[in-house]
């Protein structure tokens, strides 16, 4: 046996008993004859104590940082003991020892705040595992998994697995491709998802699916992005939104309470698109706090507008609202005191390339009803308290606009409001808000290509009264600069996505089910009868044999478990992850390959 205890197991109640220990050699005092060990597990750290005679057997063998360590001894009370950790009133009288394995100076330290850069933990990441704050990370992550598959098993969902080598199908994200070599020329390509396999398994009759997956997307790294990232994938037959809706509010209200103990009873928001981008600029607000965008000056083609709000801010001559085709505000409460410094360093953050804004206009409410703007100029003080009032701003509180370009402006907006949301404490990462955000058009223009392109993936249906609009419209796009007026554009998604603290961590829709609205898709997205056969012919074959009315939902698991955690980068939520370049730091991956595989391949690399 080679222990009889864990080092997170003994307490008090424990004194005089034999214990056999094994872990590793977190730390090392001596003091005098004696010496202190702290041994780890990966259920915690107990203290042991060399007393002199066997602190004598040490001197030959001296013990290093993560010496992996085995002891039999005596539980005892410590004299001085630590509140910190659940088995600091204990420590463990040593009377035999093993080094079961020694271990070289590690390169950063096995502690909760290491020294250890970016680069090395990720060189190293076996060592930063065994560090606690990784450990609990991953430990959350094994938590939302096993809720996850209650809830979904008592719902009766079935696990069913896809395969990882299928066809190469782009829309959207590239695919990873990978050579086949008993098909030479031909190339299998990795999941982005499963999406047509679970639409496939509703055909089969499989009317509850899920599987907690890994998928594979060759795009651009972000902190919420990993080329190989895990959903929680699931399908429905005989579903309308509403139930979709309602079953995974109750996963995620389910994952709150096993994992976080949350009752998070308050029903979950719903939000349409149009309203989250005009009202927050952003297709995934984050609702934990308020400070609303409100546009005093809106291109009448993209949002319903206010003329008499528009009004207030024109006819004084001032170019930079007189010429931009929006102007949004937001009321950051309680800033009227912000200094001159303050609003400098605002305005220069908002002329980063990031941001992309020329410059920052802000009007002070003052606490005693007086206003004073950087365009005091232009707007006397009773123009100034009309638009502070459009905006809703109270006194106390400094409205901040920005001018520019339609889309560039809203997402400037957008950011700037959850920075300043930051740095006012409004975003807490204990805090937790759910939304759904619904109604997403079903076409994007792609302004390369002159063609429509699905915003969510060209299975999604669309709204039941937009089939029509879809049906008896051409989608050719005569006229690339009007394309807004285009009966696509206006065409709505059955698609919801799910956010949590302004992070989309689910995103779904309800499907086509019908072969010839399918191709009527496929055609809108610009592919002729020969690219619909060869790309998808199997789906449009499987839907000639009774397709059920089926939808369903992903959650990014990595993401999902990384905000429970409260923290925005999932690459801690992953035991293996990669880097921002791709790289698997550690394994040194992707690498060269042997001459012999490329010719059993048949594949000759001529690099450009
Ligand atoms: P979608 O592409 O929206 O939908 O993906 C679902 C969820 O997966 C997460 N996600 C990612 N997480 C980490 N790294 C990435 N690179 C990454 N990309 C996406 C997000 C996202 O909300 N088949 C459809 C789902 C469906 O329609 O049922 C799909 O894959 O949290």
């Amino acid at each position: 046996m080679f222990r009889s205890h864990t080092c997170g197991e003994l307490r008090l109640s424990d004194i005089d008993k034999t214990t056999t220990l094994a872990g590793w050699v977190q730390t090392i005092r001596k003091f005098g004859s004696i010496t202190f060990v702290d041994l780890r597990d990966r259920y915690g750290i107990t203290q042991l104590l060399f007393s002199e005679s066997l602190n004598e057997k040490l001197e030959p063998n001296p013990l290093g940082r993560e010496f992996v360590l085995q002891i039999t001894g005596v539980v005892n009370e410590r004299s001085n003991k630590n509140n910190n950790i659940p088995t600091g009133e204990i420590e463990i009288l040593v009377n035999e020892f093993s080094i079961l394995n020694k271990s070289i100076t590690p390169p950063f330290t096995i502690q909760d705040d290491t020294d250890g850069g970016d680069d090395l933990r990720m060189k190293y990441r076996f060592l930063d595992l065994r560090r606690n704050a990784v450990k609990k990370n991953l430990e959350l992550r094994y938590a939302v998994g096993r809720s996850t598959r209650n809830y979904l098993h008592e719902q009766q969902f079935m696990d069913i697995e896809t395969p990882f080598l299928i066809k190469s199908t782009p829309e959207g994200a590239r695919d990873f491709v990978v050579p086949s070599r008993m098909n030479p020329g031909q190339f299998y390509a990795l999941p982005q998802s499963p999406q047509t396999f679970k639409q496939l398994l509703m055909v089969s009759g499989y009317d509850r699916y899920y599987q907690i997956v890994k998928c594979f997307r060759d795009e651009d790294l972000r902190a919420d992005r990993q080329p190989e990232f895990t959903q929680i994938d699931c399908e429905m037959c005989f579903v309308e939104q509403e139930d979709i809706l309602q079953m995974f509010e109750g996963l995620v209200k389910r994952i709150f309470k096993d994992v976080k103990n949350i009752d998070y009873s308050d029903s979950v928001e719903r939000m349409t698109w149009e309203n989250a981008m005009w009202t927050y600029g952003n297709d995934k607000p984050d609702i934990r706090f308020d400070m609303r965008l409100c546009n005093l000056k809106f291109p009448a083609h993209t949002f319903p507008g206010r003329a008499d709000i528009a009004a207030l801010i024109a006819g004084v001559d001032f170019k930079v609202f007189d010429e931009a085709e929006t102007v949004i505000a937001i009321a950051a409460p309680n800033c009227s005191e912000y200094t001159r410094k303050q609003t400098d360093e605002l305005t220069e953050w908002a002329k980063r390339p990031q941001i992309g804004m020329k410059g920052l206009v802000y009007i002070k409410c003052n606490a005693d009803g007086t206003f004073k703007s950087s365009v005091d100029k232009f707007y006397s003080e009773d123009k100034l308290k009309a638009i502070a009032a459009a905006t809703n701003a109270k006194a106390g509180d400094m409205i901040f606009i920005l001018a520019g370009a339609e889309e560039r402006t809203r997402k400037a907006t957008s950011e700037l409001r959850l920075y300043l949301g930051q740095q006012l404490g409004l975003r807490r990462s204990d805090e937790f808000k759910l939304l759904w955000v619904l109604d997403f058009p079903l076409f994007e223009y792609a302004e390369d290509d002159n063609r429509w392109v699905a915003r969510h993936h060209p299975f999604t249906s669309p709204k039941p009264s937009d089939i029509e609009i879809m049906i008896n419209n051409n989608p050719a796009i005569e006229n690339a600069a009007e394309y807004l007026k285009h009966p696509y554009a206006n065409i709505k998604a059955n698609a919801y996505d799910m956010v949590l603290n302004g992070n989309e961590i689910g995103g779904g829709s309800i499907r086509i089910f019908q072969k010839e609205l399918q191709q009527k898709m496929f055609a809108a997205l610009g592919m002729d009868e020969q690219e619909q056969q060869h790309k998808f012919g199997f789906l449009l074959g499987a839907f000639e044999f009774g397709a059920p009315p089926h939808g369903g939902i992903a959650f990014g698991f990595d993401r999902l478990c990384s905000i429970l955690g409260g923290s925005e980068s999932i690459r801690d939520f992953i035991a293996f992850p990669k880097n921002n370049s791709g790289r698997d730091m550690m394994i040194d991956a992707p690498s060269t390959i042997d001459d012999k595989q490329f010719d059993e391949l048949q594949i000759k690399l001529d690099l450009k």
